[in-house]
């Protein structure tokens, strides 16, 4: 069985990339199985200073062994300013500083969801430089970018069935995706 832990970049409650993320949950391909991994919301901000002083926070080994012990992962995250939520930016900054960086050699899966045209595509872009950085191992294609999401979600779900058609299909090449990356 293939385990994919999944990370919510949004911590809004209804919000359209968690609705997201829960129907790629539901669409995990056969030998797959993706459940969300915690939270970063408790993780305090990066200061270089804090780190010296007290080392890496307890609050984010959570996050940082559920990473180490999955196979691969999906981050499912708005877009904001163009760019990486900062609970999110943050959260992998502080990863990156354990000895044993919990992404390096990790094959990674984006997607995400905005009301707007580009539905999140700058902050993918932005999010895959920063993963390279960590030494994450970014999925190609087929990209999942959700755009005009109010027209797409309703009742908590993601109805579209072009969307949902995709996120099938970016799940089953991400499976091998992860399985070419297993055996290098
Ligand atoms: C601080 C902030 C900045 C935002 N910047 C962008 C942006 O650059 N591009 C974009 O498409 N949407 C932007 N939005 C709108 C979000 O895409 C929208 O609020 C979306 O619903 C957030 O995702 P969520 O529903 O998963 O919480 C921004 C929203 C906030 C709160």
């Amino acid at each position: 069985m293939t385990n994919v832990v999944a990370i919510c970049g949004s911590l809004r409650k209804g919000s359209f990339n968690r609705q997201l993320m829960n129907a790629s949950i539901g669409l995990a391909p056969q030998g797959m199985t993706i459940k969300e991994g915690p939270s970063f919301a408790k993780i305090p901000l990066y200061n270089f200073d804090d780190q010296q002083a007290t080392g890496i926070p307890k609050e984010c080994d959570p996050l940082h062994e559920a990473i180490k012990a999955a196979d691969g992962v999906l981050i499912v995250s708005p877009e904001y300013n163009w760019s990486i939520p900062a609970g999110l930016k943050n959260a992998i900054d502080w990863l990156s500083r354990y000895k044993d960086v919990a992404f390096k050699d990790k094959p990674v899966c984006i997607q995400s969801a905005a009301p707007g045209l580009l539905g999140g595509s700058r902050m993918q872009y932005h999010l895959r430089m920063s993963l390279t950085s960590v030494d994450a191992i970014l999925f190609g294609k087929p990209e999942v970018i959700v755009n005009m999401a109010a027209s797409k979600f309703a009742d908590g779900q993601l109805k579209d069935q072009t969307a949902l058609d995709l996120i099938k299909q970016q799940l089953a090449a991400f499976a091998k995706f992860i399985e070419r990356v297993k055996v290098r």
